[in-house]
């Protein structure tokens, strides 16, 4: 590692950032996906990573969590190399939800829950009835309590994501890193998991998310991360960043961005090829971006 990151990670460690990277470069077998990307996790916020298929949400997520090791670069967690911590003591601390997890066959709700509590246990310290309430809790929390003894493999796509979701809180870590938490579910779950993200955040918790919904990424986020091939193109507050040129140059998407008749943040209309009349879109022009 460079001076320049040693700096920065001591620097990082003065002020309460509690995840940041810093001039990472990661990518897979001699490929790089990501390269020299400085990123902070403002804490206690939700913030949401969003970019188009491939641009490396993931891999950032992952890098985050030191499940891929940057070739260049660090990760900074509360002030430390997480290339120097040892697994368990990272998940202590940060509890992820990969993207297409994948329950071993036949383990049921309940056992894939209570692996949440691994990193607490130890040869001294095992399985108590502490641990049975949090994964009590966390059942009740993502309203799968009544499957707890189905096996996760013969679930519906959203009951499993749910189960998953679950498994990340049982880990009862502040720092939460979702990668799509949303996949497969029906809007109106979509919304129950996103309100509950929004409990644990107004509970202190750090999140970090990957959503494809915009819409739901400026409602639910205070911080949204646009990623393009690997760079990141802006990061702010969603009624800072959101604007149709944005949404032009990350994704490649006709829209027109209108105030959310529900709530303070914009509303984003896709306009794609069909189904609009000349003069039916509305235009809104008072959007200023951040760099
Ligand atoms: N395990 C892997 N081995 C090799 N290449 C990979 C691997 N995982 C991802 N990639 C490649 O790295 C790039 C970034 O992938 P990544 O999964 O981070 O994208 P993403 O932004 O999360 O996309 P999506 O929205 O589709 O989930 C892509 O080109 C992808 O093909
Ligand atoms: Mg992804």
């Amino acid at each position: 590692m460079s001076a320049e990151h040693i700096t920065d990670i001591e620097s990082a460690a003065q002020g309460d950032t509690r995840l940041a990277a810093r001039g990472v470069t990661v990518g897979y077998g001699g490929r790089t996906v990501i390269e020299n990307l400085d990123v902070t996790i403002p804490p206690g916020v939700i913030t949401t990573i969003i970019g188009p298929n491939g641009c490396g949400k993931s891999t950032l997520l992952r890098t985050l969590t030191r499940l891929l090791k940057p070739a260049e670069g660090a990760v900074v967690l509360d002030g430390e190399d997480i290339a120097g911590l040892r697994t368990r003591d990272v998940a202590k601390k940060l509890g992820l939800l990969p993207q297409a997890p994948v329950a071993p066959e036949g383990l049921t709700v309940a056992d894939l829950v209570a692996k949440g509590r691994h990193p607490h246990q130890s040869w001294l310290r095992q399985w108590s009835s502490d641990d049975a309430g949090v994964v009590e809790r966390a059942l009740a929390m993502t309203g799968v309590s009544d499957l707890a003894d189905r096996p996760v493999d013969s679930l519906s796509g959203g009951q499993r994501q749910r189960v998953w979701i679950s498994m990340t809180l049982a880990q009862g870590t502040d720092l939460l890193l979702l990668d799509e938490p949303t996949t497969y579910l029906d809007l109106a779950h979509a919304i129950d998991v996103l309100d509950l993200v929004d409990d644990l955040h107004e509970s202190g918790r750090t999140v970090v998310m990957v959503l494809h919904d915009l819409n739901l990424a400026t409602r639910y986020s205070d911080n949204l991360i646009v990623m393009r091939a690997g760079s990141i193109l802006a990061q702010g507050h969603p009624r800072d960043v959101i604007t149709a040129e944005l949404l032009d140059e990350a994704f490649g998407l006709r829209a027109t961005v209108i105030d959310d008749p529900v709530g303070d943040r914009p509303l984003i209309v896709p306009i794609g090829r069909t189904h609009v009349r000349p003069g039916q879109v509305p235009v809104r022009t008072s959007q200023v971006r951040l760099g």
